[in-house]
């Protein structure tokens, strides 16, 4: 329906919003895809920008993949109706991840974006918080012990379908598989980063201290 199509539209335009890109550009002057990883996420703008440009990147990333997902309403009223929960969350999956998308190949910054972890976890913060929570309990627990994010990141992104499946002992099938999915979108888009911690050469990023640049 035209609601379907408007709604997925609505979530890769949300996702493309470059919030790196243009929140550096229009206070510091600064393309962050320049420097660091030279990723357009939050971890890079808090390596190159400091901690108050890094946090307000992951908080609009969070927001983007969180409302994307909650588009959703607007399919479920057109087609099935919100009670038809176990349909609902499949609509919210595609949304998330066409958001996902959005971030990754953002229109408004010539389709190159982030990584898509803050992004990634705006939507399991919409369709499941319990999960959401475990995902940041692991992310903050691998990044205290060892100070790189994108091990954090993936850690948390494998925490999704786990927590799923063995710790809140839901059966929504689709989550699973998203899940999964989620998984291997994260392991894609952190190669690089997975070459150089496996050569022992990736940057570290500390929460609580200055950083080292
Ligand atoms: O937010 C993405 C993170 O997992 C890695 O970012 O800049 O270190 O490649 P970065």
């Amino acid at each position: 329906s035209i609601y379907s199509i408007s709604a997925v539209i609505l979530a890769y335009l949300f996702g493309s919003i470059p919030t790196a890109v243009w929140l550096g550009q229009a206070f510091y002057g600064v393309d962050v895809r320049e420097y660091g990883s030279g990723n357009a996420g939050a971890t890079n703008t808090f390596r190159v920008l400091g901690k108050k440009a890094g946090i307000a990147v992951m908080t609009i990333d969070i927001a983007k993949g969180y409302t994307a997902t909650k588009l959703a309403y607007f399919i479920g009223l057109s087609v099935t109706g919100p009670q038809h929960s176990s349909q609902f969350i499949n609509y919210e999956l595609a949304l998330g991840v066409t958001a996902v998308m959005g971030h990754l190949f953002p229109i408004f910054a010539g389709f190159r974006g982030g990584k898509g972890v803050a992004t990634l976890f705006g939507m399991i913060l919409a369709v499941n918080p319990s999960a959401a929570m475990l995902c940041v309990l692991v992310f903050v627990v691998v990044l205290l012990a060892t100070n790189y994010v994108s091990l954090s990141s993936i850690c948390a992104g494998f925490t999704f379908p786990l927590s799923v499946v063995f710790v809140l002992q839901s059966s929504v099938k689709s989550e699973v598989l998203y899940g999964m999915c989620v998984c291997v979108l994260i392991l894609i888009t952190h190669q690089k980063n997975l070459e150089r911690l496996l050569k022992g050469k990736e940057s570290k990023v500390y929460l609580f201290k200055k950083q080292i640049t």
